[in-house]
């Protein structure tokens, strides 16, 4: 449907007209991390094609989303722990403190679902953020943190950093809960998404599979792969 104005005028796109920054702009910033691995690469392209089935969709957010998770966890804190092998006793490690995970609804609920494949005594914190397509702010309409913080780490995790609101906002209520250490995950983002997000929360780690090259006038990652939260659960 096309919207006018009082005046018969086609209203702007909410992107239309907004400078964005280049890739190469973005990709100096510190704490942003993009994968450089084959096989990422090699999953990414078949995530993207609009010939890909909701079901091996949803497969490959939970595969990106493992390898997302391992990168994310490499520097997690461990503590020793004394065990015996077949052979004989020895000092392991083991992950100091509990992990969290929030999934940022919907399209976040596959990527939660690799990281408890990964770890899985992670606590999942749910947080629904939904995008008004007109405005393109992001409204907070679920909330499930508790109130308990018995975390070392909590990753925000979403698969698109569009215009970064979710993002930012979803960071916002997890400062909030004096959680020591925050990261965010991420499948795609565009530059200026990336940025946004960077300088809101400079403090951040931000882990991301591939970096795009811009948003569209109505706000969608280009190339992008569509909507992530449809194609993971079929509502087209
Ligand atoms: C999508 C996506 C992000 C957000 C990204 O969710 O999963 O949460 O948009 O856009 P932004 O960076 O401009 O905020 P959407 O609100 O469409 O909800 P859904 O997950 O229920 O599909
Ligand atoms: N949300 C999506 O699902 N896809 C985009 O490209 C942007 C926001």
């Amino acid at each position: 449907m096309t919207h006018t104005n009082t005046e018969g005028e086609k209203p702007k796109l909410p992107m239309q007209g907004i400078a964005q920054p280049t890739r190469e702009e973005v990709l100096k910033l510190p704490r942003v991390h993009i994968s450089s691995h084959s096989v990422m690469a090699s999953k990414m392209t078949s995530l993207r094609d609009v010939n890909t089935t909701s079901p091996d969709f949803y497969r490959l957010v939970k595969e990106i989303g493992a390898l997302l998770a391992y990168e994310a966890t490499a520097s997690l804190a461990l503590e020793p722990r004394e065990i015996e092998t077949p052979l004989e006793k020895m000092t392991g490690s083991t992950l100091a403190g509990g992990i969290g995970v929030t999934p940022i609804l919907r399209a976040g609920l596959g990527l939660a679902e690799a990281f408890r494949e990964v770890i899985p005594d992670v606590q999942v914190w749910h947080l629904g953020l939904r995008r008004d397509e007109r405005t393109l702010q992001a409204m907070e309409y679920y909330n499930r943190l508790p109130h308990t913080v018995n975390l070392q780490v909590c990753y925000a995790v979403d698969p698109m950093l569009a215009t970064g609101g979710s993002a930012i906002d979803a960071i916002n209520v997890l400062k909030r809960r004096n959680i020591p250490r925050l990261s965010y995950v991420g499948i795609i983002a565009a530059p200026y998404g990336l940025l946004k997000l960077a300088q809101e929360h400079p403090d951040i780690d931000i882990y991301i599979a591939a970096l795009d090259d811009k948003l569209n006038d109505v706000g969608y990652i280009v190339p992008g792969l569509g909507d992530a939260g449809d194609r993971q659960f079929g509502t087209f």
